[in-house]
């Protein structure tokens, strides 16, 4: 079980990756109409199906709302269940004991004594499902009470470059067309091609994810530990294999002199703009009107079939292991609605607690 506590929502995910069911309780929600079209498409674009790349297992992710939805209306709280039903625990077998390098397997094994590490407990990409229900529900109400719209895309796979907000302003529309397929704008051949090679490698690539808000009102969020960048980076570290973030030109920005990086203030048809966004759309924590734009690191995912160095934590002894299994080759690509969605519910606790 692990929760976040914003300022007006409390979302709770509980269940693990082999369990019977994963779910998440919320409570703070504003009145919401669901759509369940759109509710569906965003949990569909998660789902290993949506990628070649992708785990072979083969997950319905059907949300139930098992409490608190009153004719598809919620209002406070809720609970969604998603039913586990592809579960193949002896795949993990010859891992018994045997942590996965880079993966929660040691971890877990240092806090709890866990030797058990089938398909990585609680630490496992599964529990993002339910993080996407909520996050999907949190998406829809921003647009329909704000019109802010959270768009994410693959900005590069390994070593090969896509699109990216740091070369050019990209549009709503652009994005939107680039979710029908493979999540990237531009080089997508290039970057299955850099997946497939790493997959017949037995090998595994990371990746970036740029994912932008549009229409965030001015003036939300605030100074010191009230800021933006820090409430979003929490709810993005929550995705596993996240590993950095940046808001606008990020890192670039501590290499550029002052008059570069600084985005000048005009006035334009009597409204106050910011003209340009290295920023990000954030300066003291806070919106400035510019669209919110972020950069987010995967690493490459920890499961590869080749073999690597570990220890066997029963016997204390050096072993080698290959791992067998369902695997992600690169979870950037799965990773693009789940930023979507761990942005959607940072910036709705921020904006609901503007209101009240
Ligand atoms: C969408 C998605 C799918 C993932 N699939 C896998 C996978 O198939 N195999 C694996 O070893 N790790 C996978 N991961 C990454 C691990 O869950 C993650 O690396 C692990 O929990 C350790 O956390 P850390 O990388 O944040 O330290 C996936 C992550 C995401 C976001």
């Amino acid at each position: 079980m692990s929760i976040f506590k914003g300022e007006k929502l409390v979302v709770e995910i509980y269940g693990t990756s082999h369990a019977q069911k994963i779910g998440a309780k919320a409570s703070g929600f504003p009145r919401l109409k669901i759509d369940e079209e759109n509710l569906k498409n965003l949990l569909k674009r998660r789902s290993p199906s949506s990628s070649v790349f992708s785990t072979k297992r083969k997950e319905p992710d059907e949300p139930i709302f098992e409490k608190g939805v009153n004719n598809g209306v919620i209002d406070g709280d809720f609970e969604v269940v998603i039913y586990n039903k592809d579960v193949k625990s002896s795949d993990y077998n010859e891992l018994y004991a045997r942590p996965r390098p880079s993966h929660a397997d040691l971890v877990r094994y240092f806090r709890s004594g866990e030797k058990d590490y089938r398909g990585g407990g609680e630490f496992s990409a599964r529990m993002t499902a339910p993080l996407c229900a909520v996050g999907a529900l949190c998406k829809q109400y921003l647009f329909e009470n704000y019109g802010v719209e959270i768009l994410a895309y693959l900005s590069s796979v390994g070593k090969v470059d896509g699109a990216s907000y740091k070369t050019h302003s990209i549009c709503k529309e652009e994005i939107k067309a680039c979710h029908q397929g493979f999540p990237s704008l531009t080089n997508g051949e290039k970057m299955i091609e850099e997946i497939s090679k790493a997959q017949s490698d037995g090998d595994s690539v990371g990746g970036v994810v740029e994912c932008v808000a549009f229409n965030v009102p001015k003036g939300v969020g605030g100074s010191l530990f009230e800021g933006l960048e820090g409430k979003i980076s929490n709810l993005v570290y929550a995705i596993p294999a996240v590993k950095g973030i940046e808001f606008g030109d990020g890192f670039d920005l501590s290499k550029m002199l002052g008059s570069v990086a600084n985005d000048p203030i005009r006035l334009e048809n009597g409204k106050i703009v910011v003209e340009k966004n290295s920023a990000g759309g954030i300066n003291g924590g806070i919106s400035n009107g510019n669209p919110l734009t972020m950069r987010v690191g995967f690493r490459p995912t920890p499961s590869i079939s080749k073999e690597q160095r570990t220890v066997d934590v029963e016997k204390m002894e050096n072993v080698n292991i290959k791992i067998k299994g369902r695997h992600d080759s690169c979870v950037a690509v799965r990773a693009v609605p789940i930023v979507e969605c761990a942005v959607a519910i940072a910036l709705l606790d921020c904006i609901l607690k503007e209101k009240n």
